[in-house]
């Protein structure tokens, strides 16, 4: 369960203030498949960061699970517009981050990495595992950033 309730969302840009939501109230219902759609600019990746718990809201609540969002949590994945890749590691130590990041066990970490890899990141790239993104050929596979 996703839950916004009065959420606002204000920048401090270059220019001064920016509102990037105001006064939105959006209930996801467990199971429930939800798109956002809209014009360039108008609050869809910054509504995905509150619920990520990447960035708090200036006003209103945001909940997941029925807890209030207080920072990144372990059952929420958060695939970003732009791939987030690190281009000295390579294929894999990418892939492996996020499991590094969660302290997993040290054992596992690489078998989770590979298992991961062979779900996306080979079929998207094409590129050996262990070579870096830099040295990727045809660029850094963008599924590279898909949670594991
Ligand atoms: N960190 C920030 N600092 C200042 N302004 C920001 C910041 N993040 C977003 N904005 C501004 O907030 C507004 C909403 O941005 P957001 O990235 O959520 O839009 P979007 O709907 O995801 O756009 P797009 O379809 O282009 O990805 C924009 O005016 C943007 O410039
Ligand atoms: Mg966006």
């Amino acid at each position: 369960m996703i839950q916004l309730d009065g959420v606002g969302q204000v920048f401090d840009g270059r220019e001064g203030q920016v509102t990037a939501l105001e006064k939105i109230d959006l209930h996801v219902r467990d199971g429930e498949f939800v798109t956002l759609i809209g014009r360039s600019g108008c609050g869809k990746s910054t509504l995905l960061r509150l619920i990520a718990g990447l960035i708090s809201p200036t006003s209103g609540s945001v909940q997941v699970a029925g807890e209030p969002v207080t920072g990144p949590r372990r059952d929420v994945s958060f695939m970003f517009q732009r791939p987030a890749l690190l281009p000295w590691r390579s294929v894999l130590s990418n892939v492996m981050l996020p499991v590094e990041i969660d302290g997993g066990a040290g054992d596992r970490r690489e078998s989770r990495g590979r298992a991961a890899y062979r779900r996306s990141g080979r079929a998207a790239g094409r590129c050996r595992s262990d070579r870096s993104l830099r040295r990727a050929r045809g660029g850094p596979p963008r599924a590279g950033s898909l949670p594991g």
